[in-house]
């Protein structure tokens, strides 16, 4: 951890009901339990559980997010679609874009980039994700593909504080595997450099994702340039969500 605080955000993806609300209850006794408060947990339901996530976590340190938003940052007529503007109006904080899911259906930098501005536009922080594929790995073409993706999605963008950069190789999204410590580490020394000379960030938040467990948190939390994990799979089971906030840092 190079920041002030570590990041763990759940991101759901399309999965959870009505009922799973009350699986939040562990979690928010947990975060009042704790004496540390070094950490932020920021919760990402699918839209149609995020209003009542901000009601159930109202009054804790607790956060809610999106999973996406509409280029256009007000309104419009787009079907199906939620703007930065909608998010922002029922009380979430953060929105996440550019994940390697939306990538494959359509989102390319050019429309992240729009995002990213209307998200920062409508005063909610980005977890923008970027990673490389495993045909990009394996000609050796990681780092190239890292920076163009962080590039694009940032430029002409003012408020480069509001984005947290989730590092999250598109092969190791729900694969159960997690790249070598080293390989990690160095990735993550290399965006974070660029972010850092090139693009002037000060002190960049770097995430990582892709098959974050309570088993491999213990490990990660070796390389001490990550600020925080972002977690699909295991972060639906509360108890998985809470171990792994506690093996990779407390
Ligand atoms: P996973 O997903 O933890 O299930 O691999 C991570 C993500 O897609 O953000």
């Amino acid at each position: 951890m190079t920041n002030k605080y570590m990041y763990f955000i759940a991101n759901w993806k399309m999965f959870g009901d009505i009922k799973s609300i009350n699986s939040l209850d562990k979690v928010i006794k947990f975060s009042k339990n704790i004496r540390n408060n070094k950490f932020k947990m920021i919760y990402c339901p699918p839209h149609t559980l995020l209003y009542p996530f901000i009601k159930k976590l109202k009054n804790t340190n607790i956060m809610v997010g999106s999973q996406n938003c509409h280029h256009e940052e007000n309104y419009g007529p787009y079907t199906g679609s939620i703007s930065a503007k909608m998010i922002k109006n029922i009380g979430a904080k953060y929105v996440i874009i550019g994940h390697s899911e939306n990538r494959s259906s359509g989102d390319t930098d050019f429309l992240i980039n729009k995002k990213i501005k209307a998200a920062i536009n409508n005063g909610l922080k980005v977890i923008f994700c970027f990673g490389e594929t495993l045909l990009q790995k394996k000609k050796n073409l990681t780092n190239k593909i890292l920076f163009n993706q962080v590039k694009k999605a940032i430029s002409g963008v003012k408020k480069l504080n509001y984005i947290f950069f989730a590092y999250e190789p598109v092969w190791s999204i729900g694969t159960g595997i997690v790249l070598k410590n080293n390989d990690l580490e160095k990735n993550i020394n290399f965006i974070k450099n660029k972010l850092r000379i090139k693009f002037r960030i000060k002190e960049p938040k770097i995430l990582y994702g892709g098959s974050v467990n309570p088993v491999n948190a213990k490990n990660l939390r070796k390389i001490n340039n990550i600020d925080g994990f972002l977690v699909g799979g295991a972060s639906q089971d509360p108890k998985k969500f809470i171990d792994i906030v506690k093996k990779s840092f407390i």
